[in-house]
């Protein structure tokens, strides 16, 4: 049986892939900061049909001690790890550059980007002596090069991280390791990410003009966990981009935003 392994999965896109992982029989692990929230997920996971097991384990992605313990727990418990995503993120607050703290700005980097760069350096690690294995890496807001006010820091992390998964790559063909690399983009979620800032620490006020451009462009993690599993599914080849929001549907969408009649903010 296979298993995948998510940082950052007690909720959002990261526990929507899970439930699909799990339907697809495979062993599922979930990992994230707060125990609670994991055993909570866990119990949410076991109420899908599924051949394989769900395990978590905390792991903050921050600490490399914590993502060592998370794969020896993971080839202790189910001797292998086939795919590995580093899904973990936090937001920024809706802040100027110089209006961050370097608290502020070292939590961004030190999740959004160094989290993802240790954890493919320890996946690989393990995945290179077992000769096979697949990293997977989250792009973001700022990958394609947009700039907003409100969302630098962030989107350095995630221009980063196109820029290090590629390298990671090349650098995984050339030592012929026979682990793939690749980058999942999930375009615009409705999850708590959007309105919180550094995990849960601060809010985000939307402004109007950026809740009707999320209506028109953003879908529930769910829909975009469908697509993205589908594709990492399927795929056999190094450097490959799973894009949700491709350039095409965002004008498509743009183009008929006359009969969308979605609202993500009603009041309920
Ligand atoms: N929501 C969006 O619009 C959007 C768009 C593009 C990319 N993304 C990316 O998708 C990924 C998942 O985002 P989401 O929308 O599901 O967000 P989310 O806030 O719902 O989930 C993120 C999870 O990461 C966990 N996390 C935070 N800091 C951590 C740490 N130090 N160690 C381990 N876990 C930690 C949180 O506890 C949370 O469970 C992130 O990488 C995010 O940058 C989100």
């Amino acid at each position: 049986m296979k298993t995948v392994v998510i940082t950052g999965s007690a909720r959002g896109l990261g526990l929507c892939m899970a439930k699909l992982f799990r339907e697809n029989d495979y062993n599922v692990v979930i990992s994230d900061l707060n125990e609670d929230k994991l055993i909570a997920s866990k119990e949410e996971l076991e109420k899908i049909d599924s051949k394989g097991n769900v395990l978590y384990k905390t792991c903050n992605v921050t600490k490399s001690s914590d993502i060592e313990n998370l794969i020896e727990f993971c080839d202790e418990k189910l001797g292998n790890i086939d795919i590995w995503i580093n899904n973990a993120g936090v937001n920024q607050p809706d802040k100027a550059i110089w209006e961050l703290s370097e608290e502020e700005i070292d939590l961004v980097l030190d999740v959004d980007l160094k989290g993802a760069i240790i954890g493919s350096k320890y996946a690989m690690n393990y995945m290179m002596k077992k000769g096979r294995g697949a990293i997977y890496n989250i792009e973001g807001y700022g990958s394609n090069d947009a700039m907003m006010l409100g969302l630098s820091i962030y989107g350095s992390s995630k221009r980063s991280i196109t820029y290090f998964t590629q390298a990671l790559a090349k650098e995984s063909e050339e030592r012929n390791t026979g682990v793939i690399v690749g980058r999942l983009s999930p375009g615009i979620m409705i999850t708590d990410f959007i309105t919180n800032a550094l995990g849960d620490k601060g809010k985000i006020e939307l402004p109007e003009k950026t809740k009707k451009v999320y209506n028109i462009l953003g879908d529930y993690p769910d829909v975009v966990a469908n697509f993205l599993v589908n594709e990492m599914l399927k795929n056999t080849k190094n450097n490959a981009h799973i894009e949700w929001l491709t350039t095409g549907k965002a004008a498509w969408r743009f183009m008929t935003a006359g009969f969308n009649k979605r609202d993500f903010f009603k009041e309920k």
